[in-house]
């Protein structure tokens, strides 16, 4: 059952409208469906609706008569009915079984609510329906439900009407004007607590703006709510974008598979995106809450009003809306420090995706599970893609393109090609050729290497990809790299180019698009320094021939920030790799520290940018710079340069951190946050020194905000303090009633880089708060160990992969599109020697023997061990 994009068909009918009744009961839902369809060409033919094996059909009429039952095919999946007329009104009764529903998908029950997910395919668990995002139409939906136990009956749109029931029952009735396909429906019925506010739109719309959540959670809805408003406010003044419905409603729920959803005028989020206050949220948080709430309100027009076509054009919607988040998120916080973490999150997490066995191109050419490809390749590396082309085309014809974009798309369900075409006829640039970046998997390498021709600096580009499943040969892509000139006394040398380039006023973008290209910049002074790839213009790996003192100085000096941190970072890895190569405890290099200490100086830098400049590589980046992975040398070389720099610093390092306590009480302001992230960043060090112990436990003792516990409470777990395994205790005792607390408890200790970690994770399974029902707990255990703990992960012995294929397994059996998440960390057996890579593969193996695997499983474990 492999769809493929190539076999797409356009819908041969449409609906005019659906009416959907909703009977809510202790045990079980009843569903009335009654749409209006119209046939187009073919008349008198068979009709064949979605469906799913977890409902059961009470009724099937067509305009009122019972369709006789050797008229229509029922199978686990689909239901067919023989011959239908031209146009007819075709009405279902389903019966679904909510509480009965782990699988978190279609209608199901959470903390006390029922709540609905229904992207990609979760509506044919509700009704039978074609159910693919072409096919677009209005709902009305009534919802009825006992008043006492669901007071709150939501559903997308407007509110229409509301009344009593017999038997204390009551309803309420919605109305969504706008086309939209069954992904987007939603429904939310429950006893909640509700913080609402207000919006006017430019227009001077009255917005009713909603956060539903559990009553206990009422006092963590603040955050989320301004900036939902600020998220409103930038897409007005940034895309001239409003809001199109009376009411914003969001839900927050407990149990949910991914962040959150973006469904038509009623938001289902994860409680993780929404619930924020200083004592239970990291600043970390503060700024997922925001990005998450940008993104989900910025899907109503790109994802909403304009819809896909078909999944595999899912990076449509979802490149498109990461970028927008990610460019309000830089508004709203500090630009520079927000693409630092943008790329550290796709180097550690699409990187591998790319180069393994799952790689696969932005635009997906076939799939069998379609919640398989809701991916960090189809998010984050589709965002880059996005970022490309306003790099290429530049921010005023990216602007006209989204307007035309719009323009001739609103209200459809439209292609990646639409948009690339839409900004190709707003800029007049052509993009055939940048086109490739949706459909090649792989991250390209780019090579560069300089030469001097009298003045003149020659740049020399060789990009190549190597292979991905299925695609044994690529083509050159059209890449833009923004290159500056900083010149010996450090400020940025105005250059003239030779070559397909175009200067700004301190700097260039470079396009490429050939194997192998030449740039030739005039009258370069000598001790000019090239600046390549500013701002990561391109998802590339990148190999320079920079030299250390190079790289030293651009560190200090370069005006993109970018290239400072990433300079920072090569010069950190290469001694780094160097050391795990030849298996070295050598000395620190004077060059390092001086970089170190020149970071540890700095006071015009903004603190947080100052953290990340002090931060060495991590051990999943250096694993990446290595042909064969060798995780504990990677471990121990990383420990022993950071304890270098700390003993060679100590003083300074100390000196800082209590500069940066003084005078800081908590607030949420950029300037707090950034001390907080440097001051942090500096206790990692502190847990390095010998005096280091103390200032911790003080640092965990002082702490008023989530953000500093936290930091104190990560080195704790990594440590062999005495107090490690009380502070622990004494956290979950005096959080054990939050539960996105306590899962940055199970989290920290995941994380641990104590030998014991794979020993504890798997007692922390029996532990009465852990339970494999809830998402966040599962991903805050398990994928915390399994993808971010990699020298532990990779025990030797292969504990932590038979660990992980135990878990996948278990999951699977409650959860299959979360057990598939878990699935990848296993695939990577490639990037390890013998024993791993054979203990890698049994335990991959061994998910494969389990009784009744999912097909979402199935599919990567299958793709993992080709
Ligand atoms: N569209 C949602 C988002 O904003 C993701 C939901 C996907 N859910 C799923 N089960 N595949 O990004
Ligand atoms: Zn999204």
């Amino acid at each position: 059952q492999e769809i493929r994009l190539e076999d797409y068909k356009a819908p041969v009918f449409t609906i005019d409208k659906i009416d959907l009744t909703f009977r809510l009961h202790d045990d079980h839902a009843e569903v009335e469906a009654r749409s209006l369809f119209k046939m187009h060409g073919d008349a008198g033919g068979a009709l064949q609706l979605d469906g799913g094996p977890f409902m059961d059909l009470l009724a099937l009429e067509i305009d009122g008569q019972p369709v006789p039952a050797d008229q229509f095919v029922k199978s686990a999946d689909f239901l067919q009915i023989r011959a239908v007329p031209k146009t007819f009104e075709l009405g279902i009764i389903t019966k679904v079984y909510p509480k009965q529903n782990t699988r978190l998908e279609g209608l199901y029950f959470s903390g006390g609510n029922f709540c609905t997910q229904c992207e990609a395919e979760g509506f044919r668990h509700i009704t039978y329906f074609p159910d693919r995002p072409d096919v677009l139409t209005r709902y009305m939906v009534r919802v009825e439900a006992d008043k006492e136990s669901c007071p709150v009956l939501l559903s997308n749109g407007n509110p229409k009407e509301s009344g009593d029931l017999e038997n204390g029952r009551h309803f309420a009735v919605w109305d969504d004007p706008h086309l939209k396909p069954s992904y987007l429906f939603a429904l939310v019925a429950g006893d909640l607590a509700c913080q609402s506010d207000s919006f006017r739109t430019a227009s001077g719309r009255h917005v009713e703006l909603n956060i539903f959540v559990a009553e206990r959670d009422l006092d963590k809805c603040d955050y989320a709510m301004q900036s939902l408003k600020r998220a409103m406010v930038w897409d007005e003044e940034e895309y001239g974008l409003e809001y199109d419905l009376d009411v914003y409603n969001i839900v927050a729920v407990s149990d949910f598979n991914m962040g959150a959803m973006e469904n038509k005028g009623l938001n289902v989020f994860n409680t993780k995106y929404v619930l924020a206050s200083p004592e239970t949220a990291t600043d970390a948080d503060f700024d997922h809450v925001e990005g998450v709430i940008g993104h989900e309100y910025f899907h109503n027009w790109t994802g909403n009003r304009v819809t896909c076509r078909d999944w595999f054009q899912l990076s449509l919607k979802e490149g498109l809306t990461v970028f927008r988040d990610q460019e309000f998120s830089s508004d709203m916080t500090s630009r520079a420090v927000k693409r630092l973490d943008d790329v550290r999150v796709l180097r550690m997490l699409q990187y591998p995706e790319d180069a393994g066995p799952l790689a696969h191109p932005v635009r997906p050419e076939k799939y069998i599970e379609i919640n398989n490809f809701y991916t960090t390749t189809v998010y984050n590396k589709g965002a880059e893609v996005i970022r490309m082309m306003h790099c290429i085309i530049g921010p005023e014809a990216f602007r006209k393109g989204m307007d035309l974009y719009f323009e001739r798309h609103d209200g459809q369900a439209a292609t990646c090609e639409d948009f690339a075409t839409a900004m190709e006829d707003a800029s007049g640039v052509d993009l055939k050729q940048f086109r490739l970046w949706y459909s090649q998997a792989g991250t390209p390498k780019v090579v560069v290497r300089r030469e001097r021709d009298g003045e003149d600096l020659i740049l020399t580009f060789e990009q190549s990809c190597g292979a991905s499943p299925g695609q044994a040969l690529k083509l050159p892509y059209h890449m833009p790299v923004r290159v500056g000139l900083i010149g010996p006394n450090g400020g940025d040398v105005k250059g003239e180019i030779e070559g397909d380039g175009v200067w700004s006023s301190s700097e260039c973008v470079l396009h490429l698009r050939n194997a192998r290209q030449s740039f030739r910049f005039r009258n370069v002074p000598e001790g000019t320094v090239p600046s390549i790839l500013r701002g990561f213009s391109a998802p590339v790996v990148l190999d320079h021939d920079l030299s250390d003192d190079e790289l030293a100085f651009l560190a200090v000096q370069d005006s993109d920030a970018f290239v400072r941190w990433e300079a920072s970072q090569d010069l950190f890895s290469r001694h780094l790799v160097k050391q795990v190569e030849t298996n070295g405890v050598g000395h620190l290099p004077e060059l390092l520290q001086q970089v170190f200490v020149g970071h540890l100086e700095d006071k015009d830098t903004d603190p947080a940018l100052i953290a990340e400049l002090l931060a060495l590589p991590s051990e999943i980046a250096l694993g990446q710079k290595l042909d064969v992975l060798m995780p504990e040398r990677v471990h121990v070389a990383r420990e022993a340069l950071a304890k270098a720099l700390a003993g060679a610093s100590s003083e300074k390092i100390i000196a800082l951190y209590h500069s940066l306590t003084a005078g800081h009480g908590y607030t949420l302001d950029q300037s707090a946050k950034a001390a907080r992230r440097l001051r942090n960043m500096l206790l990692t060090y502190i847990a390095l020194l010998p005096d280091g112990e103390a200032i911790i436990q003080a640092h965990y003792a002082q702490a008023d905000n989530m953000t500093d516990c936290m930091a104190a409470l990560t080195l704790i777990a990594h440590s062999d303090f005495a107090f490690r395994d009380q502070t622990l205790a004494d956290f979950y005792s005096k959080w054990q009633k939050n539960d996105l607390v306590i899962d940055k408890w199970f989290a920290v200790q995941a994380q641990s880089k104590r030998p014991d970690t794979v020993a504890r994770v798997r007692a922390l399974t029996e532990h009465e708060a852990f339970t494999f029902n809830n998402p966040n707990r599962l991903r805050s255990l398990i994928s915390t160990y399994s993808m971010l703990n990699q020298v532990r992960f990779h025990e030797k012995s292969g504990e932590g992969y038979r660990f992980l294929g135990e878990m996948i397994a278990k999951v699977d059996e409650i959860n299959p599109q979360t057990a598939a998440r878990l699935v990848a960390p296993l695939g990577r057996w490639g990037r390890v020697e013998e024993p791993r890579r054979g203990f890698m593969k049994d335990a991959l193996t061994s998910v494969l023997k389990a009784p009744n695997l999912s097909d979402d499983v199935r599919e990567l474990v299958e793709k993992s061990l080709a």
